[in-house]
C-alpha cells in the first residue's frame, strides 16, 4: 500500500539530505571570523523592510551616522540603504529575498534590518519563506544573540540561539506523504552545533560570566537534541572555570518565572526553536519583544534587527512617523559594539536607558498624541552629547 507515495517522499527526503550534506561541507571549508579592524572600510547596509521598517530604520541610521560622523568623513565607514526587501517585491519575484537585494546585502559587512512581513495562511501573498529566516540561512548567520537585562531584578541573561538548523533548517520543506500523513524534519550537524556552543562559551569567557546553560529536550528528541547536549558537554570540558549545566526546555520555561532561581542563569545556549520561544518569554519580563534587539552573527556577515513586527496598519493610517524606533536603535548599538566601536555603543546604550527609563522626556504612543520617531532620535542624539 502507498508504495508510490512512499517512493515520492523518499525522493524528497533524499534531496533534503543532499542539501544538508552540502551545507556540512560548506561549514567545514569555512574560515575564521572576519576581522573588522583589518578592513579599509566597513560597509553598513540599512535594509528597511516592510511596514514601519523604513521609518524606524532611517531614524536608527541617523543616530549611527551621528555617532560615527568622523569615521564616515574619513571613509572608514559607509552606510548603504538597501531598498526592496518588501513583501510586494518578494511576492512579485516569488522569492524570500529578491535576487538584487541579496546581491546588495552580500556587498556589505554588517546589516541593520527593519521588520519584514511573513505571509500567513489567508494573506493575499504567496507563501514565500520568511525573509528573516532566509537571510539567516543565506548569510549563514548562525548565532542569534539576544540579551535580556532587568538590573533592578538582578536579571542579566544572554541567549545564544542556534539560528540556521534545528526545526528551521528545512521548515518549509516538510513532506505531505499522503493526505493523512505529514512529516517535518529537524536537522543537527556537528559543525553547526559546535560553532554555536563554542560562541556561547567564548562570550562567557570574554565577559566574565561564570555559567553557561544548555537547554534541550534530549530526553525525548534523542538524536538531534541528544547530539546538541553531547557536544555541549564535550566543549564544556575545555572551559573548566565556567559552570556548565543543562535543563530541559519545559522546566526551563517554568524556571524563568521563578524569581528566586532565574537570577542565577547567565548565558544560555539552545537549538533554534527553543531559542525562538524562550527569548520571547524572556523579553516579556523586560517589557515585551518590542524592547529587545537581536544580533545575528556569522563568520563573514552579521545582521542586527528589532524583533517586533512590521505593523502595516500604522502605515495604512499614516502613523508610521510615530512608530517607536527604540528597538532598532538598540539593534544599532549591538552593531556598533560588534564592529568594535564599543565606546560609541556604550554611549548609545546609556542614552537609551536615560531616554526610555530614567529621564523619559518624550513619550511614544504610536500616534499624534506622542512624539515622532524623528523627535525620539533627536532626543537620543542630544543625550549622547552630554555623556
Ligand atoms: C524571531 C521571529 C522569527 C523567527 C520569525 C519572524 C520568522 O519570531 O526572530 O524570533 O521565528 O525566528
Ligand atoms: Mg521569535
Amino acid at each position: 500500500m502507498y508504495s508510490a507515495q512512499i517512493e515520492a517522499a523518499k525522493e524528497k527526503f533524499g534531496k533534503l539530505l543532499e542539501e544538508q550534506l552540502n551545507r556540512v561541507e560548506e561549514m567545514k571549508a569555512q574560515g575564521d571570523f572576519i576581522n573588522y579592524k583589518a578592513l579599509d572600510k566597513i560597509i553598513i547596509g540599512v535594509c528597511g523592510g516592510d511596514g514601519i521598517g523604513p521609518a524606524i530604520t532611517s531614524q536608527a541610521q541617523r543616530v549611527l551616522e551621528y555617532l560615527l560622523e568622523d569615521e564616515v568623513k574619513q571613509g572608514k565607514v559607509e552606510f548603504r540603504v538597501i531598498d526592496g526587501l518588501t513583501i510586494e517585491r518578494r511576492a512579485a519575484e516569488n522569492a524570500a529575498i529578491p535576487v538584487e537585494v541579496l546581491k546588495e546585502l552580500k556587498e556589505c559587512h554588517v546589516i541593520l534590518k527593519g521588520p519584514t512581513t511573513t505571509p500567513r495562511k489567508g494573506d493575499p501573498w504567496p507563501n514565500v519563506e520568511s525573509a528573516n529566516v532566509a537571510m539567516r540561512k543565506e548569510l549563514d548567520l548562525f548565532a542569534n544573540v539576544r540579551p535580556v537585562r532587568i538590573p533592578e531584578q538582578g536579571i542579566d541573561w544572554t541567549f545564544y540561539r542556534e539560528n540556521t538548523e534545528g526545526a528551521y533548517a528545512v521548515g518549509s520543506k516538510g513532506v505531505h506523504v499522503t493526505e493523512d500523513l505529514g512529516v517535518d524534519f529537524t536537522v543537527v550537524t556537528s559543525q553547526g552545533t559546535e560553532r554555536i556552543i563554542r560562541a556561547a562559551f567564548e562570550y562567557a569567557k570574554a565577559n566574565g560570566k561564570t555559567r553557561v546553560t544548555a537547554v534541550t529536550k534530549a530526553n525525548i528528541i534523542k538524536t538531534t537534541d541528544g547530539k546538541f547536549l553531547d557536544m555541549f558537554k564535550e566543549i564544556a570540558r575545555e572551559y573548566p572555570d565556567i559552570t556548565a549545566d543543562d535543563w530541559y526546555i519545559d522546566i526551563m520555561t517554568a524556571k524563568l518565572v521563578d524569581e528566586k532561581r532565574r537570577k542565577d542563569f547567565q548565558v544560555l545556549v539552545l537549538p533554534n526553536l527553543y531559542g525562538d520561544i524562550l527569548t520571547d518569554e524572556a523579553a516579556e519580563f523586560q517589557g515585551g519583544v518590542g524592547t529587545a534587539g537581536s544580533a545575528n552573527i556569522g563568520k563573514r556577515y552579521a545582521m542586527f534587527e528589532a524583533i517586533h513586527g512590521s505593523a502595516p496598519r500604522m502605515v495604512e493610517e499614516g502613523r508610521d512617523i510615530y512608530a517607536d524606533p527604540c528597538s532598532v536603535i538598540r539593534a544599532g548599538a549591538m552593531l556598533l559594539s560588534h564592529i568594535g566601536y564599543t565606546t560609541e555603543a556604550d554611549k548609545l546604550y546609556k542614552a537609551l536607558d536615560i531616554c526610555t527609563v530614567t529621564e523619559k522626556k518624550l513619550v511614544m504612543t504610536g500616534r499624534d498624541t506622542g512624539a515622532t520617531g524623528e523627535e525620539f532620535a533627536n532626543y537620543i542624539m542630544d543625550t549622547t552629547r552630554s555623556l
